[in-house]
């Protein structure tokens, strides 16, 4: 198990990014994953289609905070408790912003809001972000002012490309109502989020994560976090669009193991297509 300092620490931050003779600032590329590594501003993962599938059981949720998105559609689906994790800092960053941006901006606002935190060289250069600073939690506040200069939404490719994704007129509306302040956030690796945890969830989403981990890990990774799902509750592991599913089949077989108190399933979107959205389904039945 990894160790980490759970506090936010802006020198730590820093010492992520690397300045070129340029003046460009980037995260170092061999960090990959990490405490400070920039997050997505949108999800690349169809967490619209996912949500529904689990729109009446789905109270008690956890899930990547990633860009966000995730319990946000979460929210709009009905879920009432949900609380987010990441290994990334920046993450809990995107996500407060865009759960205090929809109670300031127009939905229009709040797409062009989106497209500028990608390529923003500076916070200024993030549309609306003047009318939501003061509304953020403190300590996100004062993470993207001192780094005001450090490229911590610039993830994933350019936010234009998943425009579908962003939230319909309906969808805004409703996020509005439904979505009062920032989800809870667990500043944690997936290896020690167990210990985080209190109670069960009815959904544990690990989108777009285990793609990147052995099928050990991934194995290591179900066992810590099978007590903490409801009977009849659900794991489920997406991926991300256009097929990205390296370690899909990882997942499954490691759920092969799991047999004594679990089922497991792939849901297909679109069986007609070879690159259509798989999401792996683990229920717990004991
Ligand atoms: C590929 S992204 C998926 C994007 C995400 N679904 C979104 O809303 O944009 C995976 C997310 O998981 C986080 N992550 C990656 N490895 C992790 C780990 N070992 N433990 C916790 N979080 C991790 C990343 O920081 C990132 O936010």
């Amino acid at each position: 198990m990894k160790y980490y300092k759970s506090t936010l620490n802006i020198e730590d931050a820093k010492k992520e990014y690397m300045e070129t003779p340029k003046g460009n600032i980037f995260h170092i590329p061999s960090l990959g994953f990490s405490r400070y590594s920039p997050s997505y501003v949108v999800t690349n993962e169809d967490i619209r289609w996912v949500s529904q599938l689990t729109k009446k059981e789905a109270h008690r949720v956890l899930t990547a905070a990633g860009s966000g998105d995730h319990p946000m559609f979460y929210a709009l689906q009905g879920a009432d408790h949900i609380d987010t994790f990441d290994i990334s800092y920046c993450a809990k960053a995107a996500m407060d912003i865009k759960t205090a941006a929809i109670h300031k901006l127009t939905r229009d606002e709040y797409i062009q809001m989106l497209l500028n935190m990608h390529s923003a060289r500076k916070l200024s250069d993030i549309h609306g972000i003047t009318k939501i600073i003061d509304t953020l939690p403190a300590n996100t506040a004062i993470f993207v002012k001192e780094l005001n200069e450090y490229p911590l939404f610039s993830n994933g490719i350019d936010p234009s490309f998943y425009k579908d994704t962003m939230p319909t007129a309906a969808e805004y509306d409703l996020m509005q109502q439904r979505i009062k302040g920032p989800f809870k956030f667990i500043w944690s690796d997936l290896g020690s989020l167990h210990s985080h945890l209190v109670g069960e969830y009815d959904i544990i989403n690990l989108s777009n994560i285990l793609e990147y981990m052995t099928p050990e890990q991934i194995q290591k990774t179900l066992v810590s976090l099978r007590t903490y799902v409801k009977p009849e509750g659900y794991i489920m592991a997406q991926t991300g669009n256009w097929g990205i599913s390296r370690n899909n089949k990882a997942f499954y077989e490691a759920s092969q193991k799991f047999k004594r108190w679990a089922k497991m399933g792939l849901i297909k979107k679109d069986k007609t297509k070879v690159n259509s959205e798989i999401v792996v389904v683990l229920q717990r039945t004991r």
